[in-house]
């Protein structure tokens, strides 16, 4: 599906998944891949946001969605200024609006925020007249990770989302990634299984819209794809695991799993990897997996992020 040249974006800041429409999503991810293309030259610039101002303002740790950003932007050849918690006046006592309105001072095009806060990056943009990308609030969302995902879902499957089904598997309850990829697969029509210990699944899971397993063996049977979620440890230290390798004994993705799973199933992983707990060292470089191409997809796909909110009228 493409879309048609009277197409128009008109999102001042990207937030959710839930604000985009089919029309917006496929637009995007064509837009995208027009810029992959760029990525793949000996000299990888183009002066498309030329005189253009990024700012990544990313108050919790990252490294593809941080770096993915600044060389998008950098691609693009925008100006890319980073500013973290650690080097900040957050940690003198500023306020995060204080924050954004000395960042907005400053005259960016976008901002770009990553906080631990769900509904962080909403509040900076309803204050803020510049673009706000969410990259990553609290459990809340990961818009732009959902969308790399299915950029790279979208070239496995050569543009064929209808009668797929993929199974997230592992933390599903402390994951904004789970939320914003199961809110982006059904928009396109993917039947989304999820699986996990049920101390970490959410109280109102029935209203996802998925089907829910407790048993791999059973949630893998005939899927097209498994996205596997990093265990985020520090949730053993919450009661919420019996011990690590109780879940790894029921959880961790091993080769003998895929062997219920459709021939060709592809495996991802947003990263970072706990490999042996979660995955698998087999599993997470078989050729099935997608995990660098997902990372390769980032960069073109925050390209066209930048490119729509920095250039909307
Ligand atoms: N997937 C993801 O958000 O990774 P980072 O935390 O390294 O950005």
């Amino acid at each position: 599906m493409s879309t048609t040249n009277r197409y128009l974006w008109q999102h001042k800041d990207l937030l959710s998944i839930e604000q985009l429409s089919s029309e917006d999503i496929f637009h995007l991810l064509d837009l995208a891949q027009s810029f992959a293309e760029i990525n793949r030259r000996p000299v990888r610039k183009v002066p498309t946001l030329q005189g253009r101002t990024v700012i990544l303002f990313f108050v919790e740790n990252s490294t593809r969605t941080k770096t993915s950003f600044d060389v998008a932007g950098k691609r693009l050849s925008a100006d890319t200024h980073a500013l973290s918690l650690s080097g900040s006046s957050l940690n003198k006592g500023e306020s995060l609006l204080d924050t954004g309105l000395t960042l907005q001072a400053m005259n960016p095009d976008v901002l770009v925020v990553r906080h631990s806060s769900s509904g962080a990056a909403a509040f900076l943009a309803k204050q803020l007249s510049c673009g706000v990308v969410n990259a990553g609030d609290g459990w809340h969302a990961h818009p732009t990770q959902a969308l790399l995902d299915c950029y790279s879902l979208r070239q496995a499957w050569h543009d064929n989302f209808a009668d797929r089904t993929l199974l997230i598997l592992g933390d599903i309850a402390h994951s904004r990634v789970a939320r914003s990829n199961v809110q982006l697969l059904h928009k396109l029509g993917v039947n989304v299984r999820l699986c996990g210990p049920r101390t970490l699944l959410p109280p109102c899971v029935e209203s996802w819209g998925c089907h829910v397993y407790h048993d791999l063996n059973q949630a893998i049977e005939g899927v097209d794809a498994v996205m596997c979620l990093r265990l985020q440890l520090e949730r053993q230290q919450a009661g919420l695991l019996p011990n690590l390798a109780e879940y790894s004994r029921r959880f961790c993705l091993g080769p003998m799993h895929l062997t219920h799973a459709k021939q060709e199933v592809k495996i991802l992983h947003p990263g970072p990897l706990n490999r042996g707990l979660e995955i698998s060292d087999v599993v997470a470089d078989a050729p099935s997996s997608l995990i660098l191409n997902q990372v390769e997809a980032g960069v073109a796909v925050r390209m066209a992020i930048l490119y729509l909110l920095a250039t909307r009228k």
